[in-house]
């Protein structure tokens, strides 16, 4: 009898005791980075100052990690952006190749202000499992933690959704919050989620954060709806398999001419995307860094000589959360 039948695990489950290596644990370095170096940025009205300084920091400590990732999504095309480009190729050349997709900071417009809720981010996958949502800027999405699976569709009323996983959870709908972004676009949305009886948390920006906190049971967020970025619902996509969470995603295309090349270039626009469909792997990492303080992540801040970060670290493989605080010498970053 192998130690896996003796322990009453079934042959898909691993074997703790089977140690492999925790990708994430690495890249977590480089969300550090981009949080620490857009410090400077905060506050300052600055935005793609603060977006450059953290790429640039990003882009240096991913050339240390041992994989081979490509840029799926990140900040545009080469011609257009300076800055991590899609289809570029990073880290040190060696390892598993990977798709990656990297949002340097998730909130500039949070962090030019100084603004609660701005987060690091980047969210790995195999190579060639990433949806690629090249075309198209936005999309609906719809996220929920565990309790949502099979229960929540982002082709039903929301008003309906927000009952069936208010069921499913064993809560009044009362004390259901749902996140949605504050934009003119989601008024109606906004009225039918209230009308349902639910409350709203309605986010300046950042619907990355709001989706994973729709899928932690310690977040009085049940669910994150709207539409939003396409980059970020791939990368919360990511982030939700780790969580065993569902994330619901359809495109947006924003006028005719958008839509027409989506549709030139495949995209099937009524469909609904599942998790699944978004990242067609289940080996999925996922680190975000609090750049300033969030419900998901504390913001960076510092005392004396030293840094301090925040940061998630998910794993869907092996379903691990972990939070990881660090120090760092300022002597170092200066
Ligand atoms: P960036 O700071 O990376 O630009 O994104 C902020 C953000 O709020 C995302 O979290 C969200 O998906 C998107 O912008 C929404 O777009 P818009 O501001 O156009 O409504």
């Amino acid at each position: 009898m192998t130690d896996s039948q003796a322990a009453g695990r079934d042959s898909r489950t691993p074997d703790p005791m089977q140690a492999d290596r925790n990708l994430a644990m690495e890249l977590v370095r480089a969300t550090e980075a981009a949080a620490i170096r857009a410090v400077p940025w905060i506050g300052r009205g600055n935005k793609n100052g603060a977006d450059k300084a953290a790429v640039d920091a990003m882009r240096k400590f991913l050339s240390t990690v041992e994989f081979q990732g490509r840029v799926v999504i990140g900040e545009g095309e080469k011609d257009e952006a300076p800055m991590l480009y899609n289809g570029e190729i990073v880290g040190n050349g060696e390892g598993p190749e990977c798709d990656i997709a990297v949002d340097p900071i998730d909130g500039t417009s949070l962090t030019a202000a100084g603004r609660h809720n701005a987060l690091s981010v980047i969210a790995v996958a195999d190579r060639g499992t990433m949806y690629d949502p090249k075309d198209l800027y936005y999309m609906e999405k719809l996220a929920t933690g565990p309790e949502g699976v099979g229960v929540v569709d982002l082709a039903r009323p929301i008003g309906e959704n927000v009952k069936a996983l208010a069921k499913a959870k064993g809560k009044p709908v009362e004390d259901m919050v749902v996140a949605i972004l504050d934009r003119p676009r989601h008024e109606q949305l906004i009225h039918d989620v209230r009308e349902a009886g639910a409350g709203t948390e309605l986010l300046l920006d950042g619907d990355v954060a709001g989706g994973i906190n729709a899928a932690r049971p310690d977040s009085r967020i049940d669910m994150c709806v709207g539409i939003g970025g396409t980059p970020e619902g791939i990368i919360t996509a990511c982030a939700l398999k780790a969580l065993g969470g569902v994330l619901h995603g359809r495109m947006y295309p924003r006028n005719d001419e958008e839509r027409e090349r989506a549709l030139a270039a495949g995209h099937d626009l009524d469909a609904v995307l599942t998790q699944d469909d978004l990242v067609k792997t289940d080996n999925t990492y996922f680190v975000a860094t609090g750049v300033t303080d969030g419900g998901l992540c504390a913001g960076v801040r510092r005392f004396g000589d030293r840094i301090f970060t925040d940061s998630l670290v998910l794993r869907s493989r092996s379903g691990t959360v972990r939070r990881v605080e660090a120090e760092h010498l300022v002597a170092k970053w200066l």
